[in-house]
């Protein structure tokens, strides 16, 4: 979480590292602040609360110069507060960070017992006062730089100035993210992509345990101990519009509307026809080992949590292995039985998320192969994965996750074809099926979004309750648990997502008449058994709203509100009955006016465990 931006070259810095935030809101919205150096010394504007603040401060207190730092907080160690807000000064370095300083309550005594003041409650103020003490000894920055990370343990994203040496901008990475952009005659630096797709395209991910020291003329990438690390920038095909909300209300809105073409873009060139074949670019996994798998484990947090549970139906129908399904946080603490002959496969949009990095360092340990399905190019689970298939949803800015999801679906159905063909488990046939399914999908998709203004309509209706249910059976279970963590995050209504069959089991007692109940009841093989959930929630005196795909399934007489998608192969139901339930938060909490893009509480990567 936070995010941080950093700029070193011949223009002014505020404006470059303002811009930067705006696109790294999403990573925590708590407080912000920059730092420039102007004519050798250092200046710094804070402010609690979203980046607006600090733009308005900014105003009344303009920041010139260059180099510039910047950062946009989600608290941890310390209230949101100004005083807590980065970037934190100490002897003339001045410093933003984003990970957490796990020994730093031993070295803030140690500080202090040396004569040292604190103005904040954060972790990571030790740091600059931890370089300042460096350089009393060595009286050089970068040596004083290495010297204090070299001290400090857990995870970190770093950008630090100093009034000693003006011209120099110095960054380092452990456990946190941290990218940088390659300009002409000058470097920006980040914590994600989008901070500099405006500058350039031309990108560095840096490995953990990297230190970059910066002029504006020439950069050098060194381990923390000083060796040099010879790395080429990778070409980023993300464009800056993407990044941009491009006429839409909100990210979110725009992110839902994008569905169709992320899942076409997902798709492509994945397909051979003539064989009805699934092909994977960077799957890097031996035939010979997916062949031979006894098990999958699929781990993930959140709604790339959820994805898995629908990947767990799509891989045991048609690959024919057992799959297990966990939720990251809890995989490395129950010693999971991963052998040789098992597959770890994670879900993660970010590819940062500490949870789900923490998992595949577990599977890697104990011998596991790890692939992942992930959003972000080069990003840390990308990388230190064996395989990654790759969603091509772009930038998903939103902080509720929406294209995401249906196009991590999309890369689980495309798993499955692709190991069903190869252990002989779909022949051509079924393999064709399939696949025309998932050609017709982006089209379909658009169908569904047409149900927006109905949607809108029975928001109206539905967004004062306090508690929601949301119903499904089979492969929608999953996606009533998404609907469910969709409100919540939102729209911060109580709702909750049960397998259809349990409502008897329990949640039944909560039904009256002030609590909606989402059924979704696609025609399939338990449509008889959810219809009847639905009579008894409305014997019960509950509120109807169902998803189903048929407009003459008898259930405008069992339902307040139906809304129809259009049809299609069940295996790919979830995706269209996803998109009403995106749309329904949507429009529920932009009635109740909370904020849609940037709910409290909340930050889009989750960096720390
Ligand atoms: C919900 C949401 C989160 C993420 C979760 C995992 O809308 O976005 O639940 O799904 O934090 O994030 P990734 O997929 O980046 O690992």
């Amino acid at each position: 979480m936070c995010g941080i931006v950093g700029y070193i070259g011949p223009q002014q810095a505020t404006p470059i590292v303002l811009d930067g935030l705006r696109k790294l809101e999403y990573r925590g919205y708590d407080s912000a602040g920059i730092a420039t150096i102007n004519q050798g010394k250092i200046n710094i504007c804070r402010a609690e609360g979203k980046l607006l603040n600090l733009e308005k401060r900014l105003l009344d207190q303009p920041l010139i110069g260059h180099p510039g730092i910047g950062h946009t907080r989600w608290a941890t160690h310390g209230r949101p507060s100004e005083i807590n807000a980065h970037p934190h000064y100490a002897g003339g370095f001045v410093v933003v960070h984003n990970g957490i300083i796990e020994n730093y309550l031993d070295l803030n005594t140690s500080l202090r017992e040396q004569g040292h003041n604190f103005s904040s409650d954060t972790d990571t103020e030790i740091i600059a006062h931890w370089i300042e003490e460096h350089y009393k000894e060595c009286g050089d920055f970068e040596s004083a730089v290495r010297k204090a990370l070299g001290d400090v343990r857990g995870a970190y994203a770093v950008a630090i100035l100093s009034e000693q040496e003006p011209d120099k901008l110095i960054v380092a990475k452990q456990g946190s993210p941290l990218v940088v952009g390659q300009g002409q005659g000058e470097f920006f630096v980040a914590s994600d992509i989008p901070a500099m797709l405006a500058h350039t395209r031309q990108m560095i991910f840096l490995e953990d345990g990297e230190l970059v020291v910066f002029t504006a003329e020439a950069m050098a990438i060194t381990t923390l101990a000083g060796m040099p690390v010879q790395k080429t920038p990778k070409t980023i095909t993300w464009s800056p519009v993407m990044a941009e909300k491009d006429g839409y209300r909100h990210f979110m809105l725009k992110e839902i509307y994008e569905q169709p073409r992320a899942i076409a873009d997902t798709i492509a060139g994945r397909i051979r026809e003539d064989q009805a074949e699934v092909f994977l670019e960077d799957i890097g996994l031996e035939d010979v080992f997916l062949k031979g798998l006894e098990r999958i484990y699929i781990v993930a947090c959140g709604t790339s949590w959820h994805a898995a549970l629908v990947g767990k139906f799509l891989l045991e129908k048609h690959a024919r292995i057992p799959v297990e399904v966990d939720i990251a946080s809890e995989f490395r603490y129950r010693d999971p039985l991963v052998t040789e002959k098992t597959l770890t496969l994670l879900i993660s949009q970010s590819g940062e998320t500490a949870d789900t990095l923490a998992a595949l360092r577990e599977a890697h340990g104990k011998a596991g192969k790890v692939l992942a399905i992930c959003n972000v190019v080069e990003s840390s689970i990308a990388r230190e994965s064996d395989g990654v298939i790759y969603t091509h949803a772009g930038p998903e800015i939103g902080v509720a996750s929406t294209k995401a999801f249906t196009t991590q679906l999309v890369a689980l159905y495309l798993f499955t074809l692709y190991l069903g063909d190869l252990r002989g488990n779909l022949d051509q046939q079924n393999r064709r099926t399939m696949l025309d399914a998932l050609v017709s999908l982006p089209g379909k998709i658009e169908e569904c979004l047409k149900l927006d203004d109905a949607i809108e309509q029975a928001a109206h209706g539905l967004m004062q309750v306090h508690d929601f249910l949301y119903l499904g059976r089979g492969n929608q279970y999953p996606i009533a648990l998404e609907g469910a963590l969709k409100l919540k995050e939102i729209s911060y209504i109580h709702a909750e997502g049960y397998p259809a069959g349990e409502m008897k089991h329990g949640p039944i007692a909560l039904i009256d008449e002030q609590l909606p109940v989402v059924v979704i009841a696609p025609h399939n093989e338990t449509f008889d058994k959810v219809a009847a959930n639905m009579e008894e929630v409305q014997a019960r005196g509950g509120r109807v709203v169902s998803v189903t795909d048929q407009a003459e399934s008898g259930l405008a007489d069992k339902a307040e509100i139906v809304f129809v998608t259009p049809k299609i192969i069940d295996d790919l139901m979830p995706v269209l009955t996803t998109i009403p339930l995106q749309l329904l938060s949507y429009h529920i909490a932009v009635l109740k006016g909370t904020d849609v893009d940037q709910p409290r509480n909340l930050a889009k990567r989750v960096t720390v465990e």
